[in-house]
C-alpha cells in the first residue's frame, strides 16, 4: 500500500520523548497530528500549544486544570482516542502500561516505548530490523534508546554475513538535560549491578537470533550514552568491509575524530548548527577513525543520543502498525527524508 491516505496520530505524554515524536509526527507528509495529552499545566505543554497542537488533558481533571491554567485544551485523553487511528504512549515507564486497558477497551492501536516490558504488546520493534513483523498488528513497543542501537549496528553486520556475536560495555548518561537539577549521579561512575545488562536480553526480543552480551556503567554526564563493542566475526575480516557493512544501515552514521568530532559534546554541538530540532542526533555516531579490525574480531565506539534516537523507529512503527507502508526499506527512506537523515553527518562542502 502506499499513501495516499493520511493517519492521524496521538500523542500520550508530551515529555522527552513525546515532544520529538510529535514534531516528527507533525513532518511527515502521510500523518496528521491529532493532538497531544499531558498531565502537566506548565511551560512545557505551553509550547504544544503555541506550535499548534491540539492539547488534551490525560484525565477530565487534568484537562480542568490545563483550563484554569489558561492553556485552553480540547478535552481529555478519551476525547483524543476519538479522534485517531493510533496513539503513541510516552508516559513515564509503567505508567504506559497502565493506559493499555483504555487502548485496548477502544479499540485503538497503540505504540509504547522501551520503559514497558515486551509482555505488554507482546512485539518489540526496530525498523531494520523486523518492520514486517509488525504490520498490521495491534501494538508494538519500540524499544529502549541502548537496545535500538544494540539492533541497528548488529543488524547491519548481520545482513552483511558478518556476524558471529557481540560484546558490549555501554556508558550510560546519568539523566536527562531538562531535569538535571533534580537528580544525577556526580563524581562518581556507577555499574549496574549485573553483568549481562538488561540490554543484550532486551535486543533478543527484536531478533532472538542475536548472540548479544551487554554490561554498563552509568556515568555523570547527561549529553548522550557511549557504546564500546568487540565483535567476533563469521571468518577473517578487514576494516573496510565492516565500515561498508555496518553503512548498510541508513542510520548508522560516521564520524570522525581527526574531523573535529572527539567528544558527545562536539557531535551534539553539530546537530545544534545543522538546525536539527532539539539538537537531535537520530543515527548511531559510529568513530570511523577508531574501528579496528584483527582477524575476525572488529572494534568499534559509538555515541547514542538517547533522546532523539528512538525518534525515527517511533514513525516507521506508526506506518507499520497502520499498514500505511507495507514496505519497511519505503517507509525508512520516507521518515530518512521528513527527519533529514541522510546517511552523512558532516555536510558536504558545496561548489
Ligand atoms: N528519556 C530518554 O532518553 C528515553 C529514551 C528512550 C526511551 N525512553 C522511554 O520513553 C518513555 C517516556 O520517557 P521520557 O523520558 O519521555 O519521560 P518524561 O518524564 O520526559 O516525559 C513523560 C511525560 O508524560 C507526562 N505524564 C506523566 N504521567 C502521565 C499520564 N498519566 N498521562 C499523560 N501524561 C503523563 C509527564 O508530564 C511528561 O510530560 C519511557 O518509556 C522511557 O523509558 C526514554
Amino acid at each position: 500500500m502506499n499513501g495516499s491516505r493520511e493517519v492521524r496520530v496521538g500523542v500520550n505524554g508530551y515529555g522527552v520523548i513525546g515532544k520529538r515524536v510529535a514534531d516528527a509526527v507533525a513532518a511527515q507528509e502521510d500523518m496528521v497530528l491529532a493532538g497531544v495529552a499531558d498531565v502537566a499545566t506548565d511551560w512545557r505543554v505551553g509550547v504544544a500549544r503555541r506550535k499548534g497542537y491540539a492539547l488534551y488533558g490525560a484525565t477530565a481533571e487534568h484537562a480542568a486544570a490545563m483550563r484554569s491554567a489558561g492553556l485552553e485544551p480540547v478535552g481529555d485523553l478519551d476525547d483524543l482516542l476519538d479522534e485517531v487511528d493510533i496513539v503513541v504512549d510516552c508516559t513515564p515507564k509503567k505508567v504506559a502500561a497502565g493506559n493499555i486497558p483504555r487502548y485496548r477497551e477502544r479499540g485503538v492501536r497503540f505504540i509504547v516505548q522501551g520503559g514497558e516490558k515486551h509482555e505488554v504488546t507482546g512485539h518489540s520493534f526496530s525498523a531494520e530490523n523486523n518492520y514486517a513483523s509488525a504490520l498490521g498488528r495491534d501494538a508494538t513497543r519500540v524499544v529502549s534508546c541502548n537496545t535500538t542501537s544494540v539492533v541497528r549496528t548488529l543488524t547491519a553486520l548481520k545482513r552483511a554475513g558478518l556476524l558471529r556475536r557481540a560484546r558490549g560495555t555501554l556508558l550510560r548518561r546519568a539523566t536527562d538535560p531538562w531535569e538535571s537539577h533534580l537528580g544525577g549521579i556526580m563524581n562518581t561512575l556507577l555499574p549496574e549491578p549485573t553483568i549481562p545488562s538488561h540490554q543484550g536480553p532486551d535486543a533478543q526480543t527484536v531478533d532472538p537470533e542475536l548472540d548479544v552480551v551487554t554490561m554498563a556503567v552509568k556515568v555523570p554526564e547527561t549529553i548522550a550514552h557511549l557504546h564500546y563493542w568487540a565483535v567476533q566475526l563469521t571468518r577473517e575480516s578487514s576494516r573496510e568491509e565492516v565500515l561498508e557493512a555496518l553503512g548498510g544501515s541508513t542510520r548508522v552514521a560516521f564520524i570522525e575524530h581527526g574531523a573535529g568530532l572527539p567528544a558527545l559534546n562536539s557531535v551534539k554541538e553539530l546537530m545544534a548548527d545543522l538546525g536539527r530540532p532539539h539538537d537531535n542526533l537520530y543515527e548511531v555516531a559510529v568513530w570511523e577513525d577508531m574501528l579496528s579490525v584483527r582477524g575476525d574480531e572488529a572494534f568499534y565506539a559509538y555515541m547514542v543520543d538517547n533522546q532523539a534516537i528512538v525518534i525515527p523507529e517511533t514513525i516507521d512503527a506508526i506506518r507499520a502498525l497502520t499498514e500505511l507502508e507495507t514496505d519497511g526499506a519505503a517507509s525508512i527512506r520516507k521518515t530518512n527524508e521528513a527527519l533529514g537523515i541522510t546517511g552523512r553527518l558532516v555536510p558536504e562542502p558545496t561548489g
